[in-house]
């Protein structure tokens, strides 16, 4: 069942798309993956902790030195010469110039470039193809300036080209998790301090699509942004020097919930329950505990429908299946309002599992929805573009 383009190399993409578009060879060429978020969502723009997994799914840029800039991408083949300060033109090539922008800052950008993108992640599925494309890129156009950038600061221009200059108000999960993944790892990070851990995650995962795709410049996530903001103004008149909704104890709950309006009082508690959920879910899969952090994974997601209304029908729906079904867990993962569920399973049941998700989800919506899985994977790293 898993789909075949997981084992398609996306730097032998990106190099065959360069050459084709091009008619040379790239010199450099970086790849990074894309992420599925086991639990810790809206998190980490309130200073609470992510888990993320880094996906065996990548992206990956290939350039050379040119004068001017030129980008392709496998999505459509079309080279677009691209001014770097002119206004963005609201479609995938603002990511690229955003790290354009962000490298220069940094000195770490060359002069121009040709570019060809290739992904073998499904785009706008809520696993983070947009940081897979800023980190892949960031490192593959700073190399071509010469420049080794860490991965902090791979990280760190990635966020602020998606955040600062593309203008999604995200927080630094998914950039910070394709710079630092580690195999057979997920990543506990403390959005606050900036604190990472690497916690064991020797098995499979699953990733079933709702095949309802978000787009995140659409808005939702800058107006769950914008209303935690107003619950955190509204708290601070309660508790003074407050940093973070995260800072919150679920004991604040009952005096949020009598004094803020209901939908601000619903978007904090979700983070101060999600926060809580998170923490014991890094220490249940340390433990190797899955039928605990299953039904965190599970508890999430209801906060998500109920209190951050951030999930959708279908993905509500694959969660329900999977637990009938005998899933250790499942929530929908990433930003929301469409995009993939995360399903957590016995391994020797899991083809079974996933039949029935299959099944079941088919007969309501009259589709198959994707079905997949993944090891975690690596991070960030420079790839050779011979062969
Ligand atoms: C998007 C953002 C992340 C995070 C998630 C929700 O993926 O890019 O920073 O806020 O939504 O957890």
């Amino acid at each position: 069942m898993p789909t075949p383009v997981t084992r398609l190399s996306s730097v032998r993409l990106a190099s065959s798309l360069f050459e084709s578009s091009f008619s040379s060879r790239p010199a450099v060429a970086a790849s990074a993956p894309g992420r599925v978020n086991l639990i810790g969502e809206h998190t980490d723009y309130n200073g609470g902790p992510v888990l993320p997994v880094a996906l065996e799914r990548r992206t990956a840029v290939a350039a050379a030195l040119e004068d001017g800039w030129f980008f392709v991408s496998a999505v459509d083949g079309t080279v677009r010469g691209v001014e770097i300060d002119r206004p963005l033109r609201g479609d995938w090539t603002d990511y690229l110039v955003g790290v354009v922008r962000e490298l220069r800052a940094v000195r770490a950008a060359p002069a121009g470039a040709r570019v060809a993108v290739a992904t073998t992640l499904p785009i706008g599925a809520g696993l983070s193809s947009s940081a897979a494309l800023t980190v892949a890129a960031a490192k593959a156009l700073s190399l071509l300036a010469g420049r080794r950038l860490g991965p902090a600061q791979l990280a760190d221009v990635a966020y602020r080209a998606e955040h600062d200059q593309v203008g999604v108000h995200c927080g630094r999960m998914d950039q910070t998790i394709a710079a630092h993944a580690a195999a057979g790892t997920a990543l506990l990070l403390e959005t606050a301090t900036g604190a990472m851990q690497r916690v064991p995650l020797p098995g499979r995962i699953w990733v079933v699509e709702t095949g309802v795709a978000h787009r995140l410049t659409g808005g939702e996530l800058n107006q769950r942004r914008r209303e935690c903001e107003q619950a955190l103004a509204r708290c601070r008149e309660l508790w003074p020097g407050l940093a973070h909704l995260a800072n919150l104890s679920t004991d604040d709950l009952p005096t949020i919930e009598a004094r803020l309006p209901p939908d601000l009082a619903a978007r904090a508690r979700h983070v101060v329950t999600e926060t809580v959920r998170t923490r014991v879910a890094a220490d249940a899969l340390a433990r190797g505990d899955l039928g605990q952090l299953g039904w965190l994974l599970v508890e999430g997601h209801e906060s998500l429908r109920t209190d951050y209304r951030s999930t959708i029908p279908e993905a509500d729906a694959i969660v329900e299946l999977a637990m009938d079904h005998g899933a250790h867990g499942a929530r929908l993962t990433g930003a929301g309002w469409g995009g993939s569920v995360v399903v957590l399973a016995p391994d020797d049941e899991s083809a079974r599992v996933m039949a029935e998700i299959s099944r079941g989800f088919r007969d309501r919506y009259g589709r198959e929805p994707a079905v997949w899985s993944t090891r975690a994977a690596s991070g960030v790293r420079r790839e050779t573009v011979s062969g």
